[in-house]
C-alpha cells in the first residue's frame, strides 16, 4: 500500500468510527445508481436470469446497495479500504440475511481488485472514485474495464465540476490535477467540506477514462439544498451537482 493509500485508509476508518457512533452511515441505496442497475436487469434478463449474475461494489462501505442487489437474488462481492467499513458492511448483510449471497467482501483499494478479468457482470461505485488521485482514478477505471465482462454494466455516482463546492473553491484546484480540491475545513469526517482530496468531474473525463466502451451515458443531476440545510454547512446556497454513469462494455 503507498502513502496516499495508507493516509486513505485512516481517513475513512476514522470516519466510519464516527458514523458507527452517530449511526450516520448510509444505510439506503443510492437511487440514481440502483434505478440505472433495475433498468438494466429489466431490459436483458428474467428474475431467474437475475440469480446468476454476480455484480461488485467498488468501495461498498455499509453495503446498503449490496443488500438491494442481494435483494434480487443476485451474488455480490465489495471492496473496501476501511475494516471497520467492511465489518458493519459484512454485519448488515448478514443481518438482512443474505450471507448466502456474498461472493467476497475484500479490504483493499479500488486501484487493484483482487478478481480474475472479466469476473462481473455488473460493477457499481457511490462517491468513492471522487476522492481519488489522477493516479488512482486511472487504476480505478481500467480495474473497472479489466473486471466486467464483455456486454456488462457499470454505474457510477460522482461529484460533478458544477458542484457549487467547486464554483466557491475553484481557484484552489491543483495545478498538476485540474478538478482537483483538497478539502480541509477543520469540521466532522463527514462532511464533505472535509474529507481531503476531492475530484469534480468533467463530462468529457468519462468518455476519456471509459474509451472503448460500447455505450457511455453520463447523466448530470442538480438540485439546491434548502437554504437552512445550506446554512448549517456554512453556505448561502448550496447547489449539489452530481453525475451517473451508465456504461456498457
Ligand atoms: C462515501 S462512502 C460510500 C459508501 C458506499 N458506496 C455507499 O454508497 O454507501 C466512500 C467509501 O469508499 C471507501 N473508499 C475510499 N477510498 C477507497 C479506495 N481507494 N479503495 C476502496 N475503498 C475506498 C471508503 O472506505 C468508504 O466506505
Amino acid at each position: 500500500m503507498n502513502t496516499a493509500t495508507e493516509s486513505a485508509k485512516a481517513l475513512w476508518d476514522k470516519s466510519f468510527e464516527e458514523q458507527i457512533i452517530r449511526q450516520a452511515y448510509n444505510t439506503a441505496p443510492v437511487e440514481a445508481v440502483i434505478r440505472n442497475i433495475s433498468y438494466y436487469l429489466r431490459d436483458r434478463y428474467s428474475a431467474a436470469e437475475v440469480k446468476q449474475l454476480h455484480f461488485l461494489e467498488m468501495g461498498c462501505g455499509a453495503c446498503p446497495n449490496l443488500i438491494w442487489l442481494a435483494q434480487r437474488g443476485m451474488r455480490v462481492s465489495g471492496i473496501d479500504i476501511s475494516p471497520t467499513a467492511l465489518h458493519l458492511g459484512r454485519q448488515n448483510l448478514e443481518e438482512a440475511g443474505y450471507n448466502a449471497r456474498i461472493g467476497k467482501l475484500i479490504e483493499g483499494s479500488v486501484t487493484d481488485v483482487p478478481f480474475e478479468d472479466e469476473s462481473f457482470d455488473g460493477i457499481i461505485e457511490a462517491c468513492v472514485f471522487q476522492h481519488l488521485s489522477k493516479t488512482d482514478r486511472l487504476s480505478a477505471f481500467s480495474e473497472v474495464k479489466r473486471l466486467l465482462r464483455p456486454g456488462g454494466v457499470f454505474v457510477g455516482y460522482m461529484l460533478d465540476i458544477g458542484h457549487s463546492i467547486f464554483q466557491t473553491k475553484g481557484t484552489e484546484q491543483l495545478a498538476d490535477d485540474p478538478g482537483t480540491l483538497y478539502l480541509t475545513d477543520g469540521s466532522s469526517n463527514l462532511h464533505l467540506t472535509n474529507i481531503g482530496l476531492s475530484h469534480f468531474y468533467s463530462k468529457q473525463e468519462f468518455f476519456d477514462l471509459l474509451e472503448g466502451f460500447a455505450v457511455i451515458d453520463p447523466c448530470l443531476t442538480t438540485y439546491y439544498l434548502p437554504q437552512d440545510e445550506a446554512a448549517k454547512r456554512g453556505y448561502k446556497e448550496y447547489l449539489q451537482s452530481m453525475w451517473t454513469i451508465y456504461a456498457i462494455k
